[in-house]
Protein backbone atom coordinates (compact mmCIF):
# COMPACT_ATOMS: atom_id res chain seq x y z
CA UNK A 1 0.00 0.00 0.00
CA UNK A 2 1.21 2.98 -1.24
CA UNK A 3 1.24 6.31 1.48
CA UNK A 4 -1.28 7.87 -1.26
CA UNK A 5 -3.97 5.38 0.04
CA UNK A 6 -3.38 5.58 3.61
CA UNK A 7 -7.01 7.49 5.03
CA UNK A 8 -6.40 5.99 8.49
CA UNK A 9 -3.81 6.20 10.87
CA UNK A 10 -3.94 4.72 14.85
CA UNK A 11 -2.61 6.45 17.91
CA UNK A 12 -2.37 4.36 20.70
CA UNK A 13 -1.57 6.90 23.67
CA UNK A 14 -4.05 9.85 24.03
CA UNK A 15 -1.48 11.72 26.44
CA UNK A 16 1.39 14.87 26.01
CA UNK A 17 2.38 13.26 22.56
CA UNK A 18 -0.39 10.59 21.48
CA UNK A 19 -2.98 13.65 21.32
CA UNK A 20 -0.57 16.04 19.81
CA UNK A 21 0.05 13.20 16.89
CA UNK A 22 -3.65 12.84 16.81
CA UNK A 23 -3.98 16.13 15.97
CA UNK A 24 -1.75 16.51 13.03
CA UNK A 25 -2.75 13.84 11.38
CA UNK A 26 -6.46 15.05 12.20
CA UNK A 27 -5.67 18.19 10.78
CA UNK A 28 -4.02 16.68 7.56
CA UNK A 29 -7.04 14.97 6.89
CA UNK A 30 -6.40 11.41 7.81
CA UNK A 31 -8.94 9.81 9.70
CA UNK A 32 -7.42 8.71 13.27
CA UNK A 33 -8.38 6.17 15.60
CA UNK A 34 -6.84 7.43 19.13
CA UNK A 35 -6.77 4.50 21.81
CA UNK A 36 -6.05 4.91 25.39
CA UNK A 37 -6.91 2.64 28.41
CA UNK A 38 -9.25 4.91 30.06
CA UNK A 39 -11.96 7.00 28.88
CA UNK A 40 -10.58 9.58 30.96
CA UNK A 41 -7.48 9.84 29.44
CA UNK A 42 -9.44 10.25 26.52
CA UNK A 43 -11.55 12.92 27.02
CA UNK A 44 -8.36 14.69 28.64
CA UNK A 45 -6.28 14.04 25.26
CA UNK A 46 -9.54 15.28 22.87
CA UNK A 47 -9.83 18.53 25.19
CA UNK A 48 -6.01 19.43 24.67
CA UNK A 49 -6.87 18.93 21.09
CA UNK A 50 -9.50 21.40 20.88
CA UNK A 51 -7.87 24.09 23.03
CA UNK A 52 -4.77 23.53 20.90
CA UNK A 53 -7.12 24.24 17.54
CA UNK A 54 -8.46 27.12 19.35
CA UNK A 55 -4.79 28.39 19.62
CA UNK A 56 -4.26 27.81 16.24
CA UNK A 57 -7.22 29.34 14.71
CA UNK A 58 -6.22 32.68 16.63
CA UNK A 59 -3.04 32.47 14.75
CA UNK A 60 -4.86 32.12 11.50
CA UNK A 61 -3.32 28.84 11.00
CA UNK A 62 -6.45 27.32 10.57
CA UNK A 63 -9.91 28.33 9.28
CA UNK A 64 -12.96 28.61 12.28
CA UNK A 65 -14.63 26.62 10.19
CA UNK A 66 -12.19 23.27 9.89
CA UNK A 67 -12.05 23.00 13.89
CA UNK A 68 -15.06 20.49 13.59
CA UNK A 69 -13.99 18.83 10.62
CA UNK A 70 -10.72 17.87 12.38
CA UNK A 71 -11.82 16.96 15.79
CA UNK A 72 -14.97 14.85 14.14
CA UNK A 73 -11.86 12.89 12.02
CA UNK A 74 -10.84 11.78 15.32
CA UNK A 75 -12.64 8.93 16.88
CA UNK A 76 -11.68 7.95 20.73
CA UNK A 77 -11.68 4.31 21.57
CA UNK A 78 -10.79 2.22 24.88
CA UNK A 79 -10.85 -1.10 23.08
CA UNK A 80 -7.43 -2.39 20.93
CA UNK A 81 -9.53 -3.90 18.28
CA UNK A 82 -10.97 -0.60 16.90
CA UNK A 83 -7.43 -0.38 15.42
CA UNK A 84 -7.55 -2.92 12.83
CA UNK A 85 -8.85 -0.77 10.32
CA UNK A 86 -5.93 1.45 10.36
CA UNK A 87 -3.45 1.92 7.25
CA UNK A 88 -0.60 3.12 9.55
CA UNK A 89 -0.26 3.47 13.39
CA UNK A 90 2.00 5.34 15.64
CA UNK A 91 2.87 4.34 18.87
CA UNK A 92 3.55 6.29 21.73
CA UNK A 93 2.16 4.48 25.47
CA UNK A 94 4.66 5.61 28.47
CA UNK A 95 8.32 5.27 28.51
CA UNK A 96 7.96 1.66 30.06
CA UNK A 97 9.33 -1.51 27.95
CA UNK A 98 6.67 -3.80 29.58
CA UNK A 99 3.89 -1.46 28.43
CA UNK A 100 5.31 -1.32 25.12
CA UNK A 101 6.01 -4.62 24.88
CA UNK A 102 2.24 -5.39 25.68
CA UNK A 103 0.66 -2.97 23.32
CA UNK A 104 3.09 -3.41 20.75
CA UNK A 105 2.41 -7.20 20.33
CA UNK A 106 -1.45 -7.01 21.20
CA UNK A 107 -1.12 -4.36 17.87
CA UNK A 108 0.75 -6.96 15.80
CA UNK A 109 -1.76 -9.19 16.44
CA UNK A 110 -4.34 -7.47 15.08
CA UNK A 111 -3.34 -4.92 12.47
CA UNK A 112 -3.05 -5.99 8.76
CA UNK A 113 0.22 -7.63 8.18
CA UNK A 114 1.41 -4.61 5.73
CA UNK A 115 0.87 -2.54 8.18
CA UNK A 116 3.91 -0.21 9.22
CA UNK A 117 4.14 0.05 13.27
CA UNK A 118 5.85 3.72 14.11
CA UNK A 119 7.20 4.05 17.97
CA UNK A 120 7.74 7.50 19.36
CA UNK A 121 9.97 6.29 22.13
CA UNK A 122 12.65 8.87 23.36
CA UNK A 123 15.04 6.56 24.42
CA UNK A 124 14.19 2.66 23.79
CA UNK A 125 16.06 1.02 20.94
CA UNK A 126 14.12 1.52 17.89
CA UNK A 127 15.87 -2.35 17.02
CA UNK A 128 14.72 -4.13 20.73
CA UNK A 129 10.91 -3.21 19.72
CA UNK A 130 10.75 -4.11 16.62
CA UNK A 131 12.31 -7.17 17.76
CA UNK A 132 8.89 -7.47 19.64
CA UNK A 133 6.98 -8.02 16.81
CA UNK A 134 6.24 -10.40 13.49
CA UNK A 135 6.92 -7.57 11.60
CA UNK A 136 10.47 -6.28 12.30
CA UNK A 137 10.84 -4.90 8.47
CA UNK A 138 8.15 -3.28 9.00
CA UNK A 139 9.29 -1.01 12.38
CA UNK A 140 10.10 1.85 12.26
CA UNK A 141 11.00 5.57 14.65
CA UNK A 142 8.82 8.44 14.35
CA UNK A 143 10.14 10.65 17.08
CA UNK A 144 7.99 13.61 17.37
CA UNK A 145 9.03 16.59 18.99
CA UNK A 146 6.60 18.61 21.90
CA UNK A 147 4.36 20.19 21.62
CA UNK A 148 3.81 18.41 18.33
CA UNK A 149 1.36 20.62 16.35
CA UNK A 150 4.41 23.04 16.77
CA UNK A 151 7.61 21.56 15.87
CA UNK A 152 8.55 20.64 12.64
CA UNK A 153 10.77 18.63 13.13
CA UNK A 154 10.38 14.36 12.77
CA UNK A 155 13.56 12.55 13.34
CA UNK A 156 12.77 9.06 11.48
CA UNK A 157 14.48 6.67 12.97
CA UNK A 158 15.78 2.87 11.38
CA UNK A 159 16.17 -0.16 13.25
CA UNK A 160 18.69 -2.35 12.24
CA UNK A 161 15.19 -4.76 10.65
CA UNK A 162 13.75 -1.59 8.89
CA UNK A 163 13.28 -2.39 5.41
CA UNK A 164 13.87 0.48 2.75
CA UNK A 165 10.07 0.24 1.93
CA UNK A 166 9.10 0.97 5.19
CA UNK A 167 11.16 3.96 6.10
CA UNK A 168 10.83 5.30 2.94
CA UNK A 169 7.06 5.13 3.13
CA UNK A 170 7.39 7.01 6.92
CA UNK A 171 9.63 9.87 5.68
CA UNK A 172 7.04 10.69 2.93
CA UNK A 173 3.98 10.01 5.15
CA UNK A 174 6.20 13.22 8.10
CA UNK A 175 5.55 15.36 4.71
CA UNK A 176 2.47 15.06 3.93
CA UNK A 177 1.89 16.09 7.81
CA UNK A 178 3.71 19.37 6.92
CA UNK A 179 6.63 18.21 9.31
CA UNK A 180 10.81 18.02 8.11
CA UNK A 181 11.76 14.60 8.47
CA UNK A 182 15.25 13.78 9.39
CA UNK A 183 16.70 10.15 9.06
CA UNK A 184 18.80 8.43 11.44
CA UNK A 185 19.78 5.77 12.36
CA UNK A 186 19.07 3.34 15.83
CA UNK A 187 21.73 4.47 18.40
CA UNK A 188 20.94 5.50 22.28
CA UNK A 189 19.04 8.95 22.02
CA UNK A 190 19.41 9.19 18.57
CA UNK A 191 20.66 12.70 17.68
CA UNK A 192 18.02 14.79 19.16
CA UNK A 193 18.97 13.70 22.91
CA UNK A 194 22.02 12.40 21.83
CA UNK A 195 23.13 16.22 21.40
CA UNK A 196 20.49 17.76 23.72
CA UNK A 197 21.31 16.44 27.31
CA UNK A 198 25.11 16.71 27.37
CA UNK A 199 24.41 20.45 26.94
CA UNK A 200 21.68 20.39 29.59
CA UNK A 201 24.05 18.31 31.68
CA UNK A 202 26.93 20.44 31.41
CA UNK A 203 24.36 23.53 31.73
CA UNK A 204 23.29 21.93 35.46
CA UNK A 205 27.24 21.24 36.19
CA UNK A 206 27.76 24.74 35.66
CA UNK A 207 25.12 25.94 38.27
CA UNK A 208 26.47 23.54 40.74
CA UNK A 209 29.81 24.54 40.76
CA UNK A 210 29.01 27.97 40.80
CA UNK A 211 30.49 28.92 37.64
CA UNK A 212 27.21 31.14 37.43
CA UNK A 213 23.23 30.67 37.85
CA UNK A 214 20.69 29.22 36.10
CA UNK A 215 19.38 32.84 34.67
CA UNK A 216 23.25 33.44 33.61
CA UNK A 217 23.41 30.22 31.99
CA UNK A 218 20.50 30.43 29.94
CA UNK A 219 21.06 34.29 29.14
CA UNK A 220 24.12 33.39 27.53
CA UNK A 221 23.00 30.15 25.42
CA UNK A 222 20.04 32.61 24.39
CA UNK A 223 21.58 35.85 23.57
CA UNK A 224 25.22 34.57 22.64
CA UNK A 225 24.00 31.22 20.64
CA UNK A 226 20.90 32.48 19.49
CA UNK A 227 18.98 29.67 20.98
CA UNK A 228 15.12 30.47 21.64
CA UNK A 229 15.02 28.87 24.94
CA UNK A 230 18.23 28.43 27.85
CA UNK A 231 19.01 24.62 28.55
CA UNK A 232 17.88 24.82 32.06
CA UNK A 233 14.45 26.38 30.43
CA UNK A 234 14.32 24.04 27.75
CA UNK A 235 15.27 21.08 30.81
CA UNK A 236 12.24 22.15 33.35
CA UNK A 237 9.97 22.15 30.47
CA UNK A 238 11.05 18.60 29.29
CA UNK A 239 11.08 17.28 33.06
CA UNK A 240 14.32 16.82 35.07
CA UNK A 241 13.12 13.06 35.64
CA UNK A 242 13.35 12.43 32.15
CA UNK A 243 16.70 14.20 31.71
CA UNK A 244 18.11 12.19 34.12
CA UNK A 245 16.19 8.83 33.15
CA UNK A 246 17.86 9.45 29.23
CA UNK A 247 20.83 10.35 30.44
CA UNK A 248 20.75 6.87 32.28
CA UNK A 249 20.27 5.55 28.60
CA UNK A 250 23.07 7.04 26.83
CA UNK A 251 25.60 5.88 29.61
CA UNK A 252 24.38 2.49 29.78
CA UNK A 253 24.22 2.21 25.91
CA UNK A 254 27.06 4.06 24.75
CA UNK A 255 29.19 3.03 27.57
CA UNK A 256 30.54 6.50 28.22
CA UNK A 257 31.01 8.15 31.75
CA UNK A 258 30.74 11.62 30.16
CA UNK A 259 27.02 11.13 29.84
CA UNK A 260 26.63 10.30 34.16
CA UNK A 261 23.93 12.80 35.23
CA UNK A 262 25.17 15.86 37.06
CA UNK A 263 24.44 15.38 40.57
CA UNK A 264 22.39 18.55 40.77
CA UNK A 265 20.02 16.92 38.60
CA UNK A 266 19.79 14.15 40.54
CA UNK A 267 19.20 15.82 43.58
CA UNK A 268 16.56 18.09 42.21
CA UNK A 269 14.64 14.81 41.03
CA UNK A 270 14.91 13.36 44.96
CA UNK A 271 13.59 16.89 46.54
CA UNK A 272 10.36 16.15 43.81
CA UNK A 273 12.00 19.39 42.07
CA UNK A 274 10.96 18.40 38.49
CA UNK A 275 10.56 21.53 36.59
CA UNK A 276 7.17 23.09 35.19
CA UNK A 277 4.87 20.16 36.03
CA UNK A 278 5.63 19.60 39.43
CA UNK A 279 5.64 23.52 40.08
CA UNK A 280 9.66 24.05 40.56
CA UNK A 281 13.01 22.98 39.03
CA UNK A 282 15.93 25.15 37.89
CA UNK A 283 13.09 28.34 38.20
CA UNK A 284 9.57 28.58 40.24
CA UNK A 285 6.84 28.71 38.20
CA UNK A 286 3.37 29.63 39.85
CA UNK A 287 0.48 26.74 40.17
N1 LIG B 1 6.73 14.18 26.46
C1 LIG B 1 7.68 14.45 25.58
O1 LIG B 1 8.21 15.59 25.52
C2 LIG B 1 8.13 13.41 24.60
C3 LIG B 1 8.84 13.82 23.45
C4 LIG B 1 9.17 12.86 22.49
C5 LIG B 1 8.84 11.53 22.70
N2 LIG B 1 8.18 11.15 23.84
C6 LIG B 1 7.82 9.72 23.98
O2 LIG B 1 6.45 9.58 23.68
C7 LIG B 1 5.89 8.48 24.42
C8 LIG B 1 4.69 8.97 25.19
O3 LIG B 1 5.09 10.01 26.07
P1 LIG B 1 4.06 11.05 26.69
O4 LIG B 1 4.89 12.15 27.25
O5 LIG B 1 2.98 11.34 25.72
O6 LIG B 1 3.45 10.17 27.88
P2 LIG B 1 2.08 10.41 28.69
O7 LIG B 1 2.26 9.73 29.99
O8 LIG B 1 1.69 11.86 28.65
O9 LIG B 1 0.99 9.61 27.82
C9 LIG B 1 0.97 8.22 27.66
C10 LIG B 1 -0.49 7.79 27.49
O10 LIG B 1 -0.50 6.40 27.17
C11 LIG B 1 -1.61 5.83 27.84
N3 LIG B 1 -1.46 4.38 27.93
C12 LIG B 1 -0.91 3.62 28.89
N4 LIG B 1 -1.00 2.31 28.57
C13 LIG B 1 -1.61 2.25 27.37
C14 LIG B 1 -2.01 1.21 26.53
N5 LIG B 1 -1.79 -0.05 26.88
N6 LIG B 1 -2.65 1.52 25.36
C15 LIG B 1 -2.88 2.80 25.01
N7 LIG B 1 -2.54 3.84 25.79
C16 LIG B 1 -1.92 3.57 26.94
C17 LIG B 1 -1.64 6.54 29.18
O11 LIG B 1 -2.93 6.41 29.78
C18 LIG B 1 -1.34 7.98 28.75
O12 LIG B 1 -2.52 8.70 28.42
C19 LIG B 1 7.03 7.95 25.30
O13 LIG B 1 7.64 6.87 24.64
C20 LIG B 1 8.00 9.13 25.36
O14 LIG B 1 9.34 8.72 25.55
C21 LIG B 1 7.80 12.06 24.79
Amino acid sequence: MSVDQFRTVAVLGAGTMGNGIAHVFARAGYTVILRDVEQRFLDRGMETIGKNLDREIKKGKIAEAERPNVLGRVRAVTIMEAIAEADFVVEAVPEKMEIKRAVLMDADAILRPEVIIASNTSSISMTALAALTKRADRFVGMHFMNPVPVMVLVEVIRALQTSDATFGTTMELAKKLGKTPVAVNDAPGFVSNRVLMPLINEAAYCVMEGVATAEAVDAVMKLGMNHPMGPLELADFIGLDVCVDILHVLQEGLGDPKYRACPLLKKYVAAGWLGRKSGRGFYSYAT
